[in-house]
């Protein structure tokens, strides 16, 4: 399986479809090219829901803000496609505090806790510092959005974490964070030593430390009986979210480059999929240099340029005029890394179909600036070979 067609088809049957990788491989502008896809081949109505706080989809989409209500943006597509679009293309921005605030108002035991709690600067923390918050609040929206069953399929364009592996990790961090161990850890860290704890905890002694001079004991107090009190209906809702991820229904896309640390997290990324039970259907290999780059003629050609005094003379006379030699050397210097790059993902490229049983597409690196529909469109074009998206 190796092209736009079978990736295509494959996320076509699916109501969730979850973008994963590194960081700045490319996952907002392939959320929006596949969701953009999947409304035009398959006239589906689709929505993207970025968790991006930069803002790029929204800029992508030409739009000067995106909220947390689904946005129709037919009319701002239809016009960059060519011909009418097919289906109905949404889009949102998750709001990490709304979806916290929802999630208070949905789990606490009380109308009172529920107050309580939202006031609290802990809590206001906890949103900021936890680990996997914003990858939690994603999964929450997520849910609900699903179970409105207003889509036929979103596409969730996971947020620039740290490591790839957040967002599948989310609803056990929370677990963690919001179980047996948030009680001990606040009550008596002297005892147990803060160390003793594991990373999903460690945002709490930072929290607390920033904000034990200037809060009271009684609103730290408060704040961990308010969010003890939403543990049963958050695990609940972890389970049900596991069991979301873990269905047919739901499939993961792998974004990545063939650069080593992007691709090494893409593996993590498959790895932890495959060990939870999730399923894999998409690879999209990005930015990716033309093969020809790394071929023996093209190691000619560097080593030539490894002397830019030659290349230099070797200029015609009003180019070699034109420019002096420092700015050969530094071209020559380019003309090398890429060469190196190419050859590194020449080496990568055939590790590619390790990563799962997968439809695998890859996409070019484009030498123009894609933060934008035009720039959507193209990537759309390049994921769905033969489709009427190509003829646009
Ligand atoms: N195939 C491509 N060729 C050239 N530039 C690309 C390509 N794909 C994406 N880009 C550019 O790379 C940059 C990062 O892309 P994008 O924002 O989609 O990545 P991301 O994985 O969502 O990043 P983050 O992890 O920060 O959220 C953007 O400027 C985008 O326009
Ligand atoms: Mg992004």
């Amino acid at each position: 399986m190796s092209d736009g067609r079978t990736l295509l088809d494959e996320l076509a049957k699916r109501e969730v479809v979850i973008c994963g990788g590194a960081g700045g491989v490319g996952k907002t502008t392939s959320s929006a090219a596949l969701g953009l896809a999947l409304a035009h081949r398959y006239g589906k109505k689709v929505l993207v829901l970025t968790v991006d706080p930069a803002k790029r989809l929204a800029s992508a989409l030409g739009l000067a803000s995106l909220g947390s209500q689904p946005t129709c943006i037919d009319r701002l597509v239809a016009p960059h496609l060519g011909e009418p679009l097919r289906g109905s293309l949404y889009a949102a921005m998750l709001n990490v505090k709304d979806a916290w605030d929802q999630a208070v108002h949905r789990y606490a035991d009380s109308p009172q806790t529920v107050r309580r709690l939202i006031a609290n600067p802990y809590y206001q923390s906890m949103i900021e510092t936890f680990v996997g918050s914003q990858e939690y609040a994603a999964l929450e929206t997520l849910f609900q959005l699903h179970a409105s069953g207003e889509f036929d399929c979103i596409v969730v364009d996971t947020p620039p974490s740290k490591n790839a592996l957040d967002i599948i990790e989310a609803p056990r961090h929370y677990s963690e964070f919001a179980g047996a161990r948030l009680i001990s850890l606040l009550t008596s860290p002297a005892r147990v030593g803060w160390r003793a704890f594991s990373f999903a905890a460690a945002p709490v002694s930072k929290m607390a430390s920033r904000l034990l001079g200037s809060s009271s004991l009684e609103e730290l107090i408060d704040f961990v009986e308010g969010f003890q009190s939403m543990n049963a209906g958050i695990q609940n809702r972890a389970r049900s979210l596991y069991a979301l991820l873990q269905s047919p229904r739901c499939t993961f896309v792998v974004v990545t480059t063939l650069e080593d640390v992007q691709f090494g997290e893409a593996e993590m990324f498959t790895y932890r999929l495959r060990e939870l039970g999730m399923h894999l259907r998409g690879i999209i290999v990005n930015k990716s240099l033309p093969e020809f780059l790394a071929t023996d003629g093209m190691e000619k050609v560097v080593l030539n340029s490894r002397s830019p005094e030659k290349v230099h003379n070797g200029l015609p006379g009003a180019v070699q005029e034109s420019c002096t030699l420092a700015e050969v050397e530094t071209v020559s210097e380019m003309v090398q890394l890429l060469h190196d790059r190419a050859v590194l993902e020449r080496k990568l490229r055939g590790t590619v179909s390790h990563l799962g049983r997968a439809a695998i597409v890859t996409v070019p690196l484009l030498p123009r600036d894609l933060s934008n529909i035009e720039g959507v469109v193209e990537i759309a074009r390049r994921i769905s070979p033969q489709t009427a998206l190509q003829e646009g």
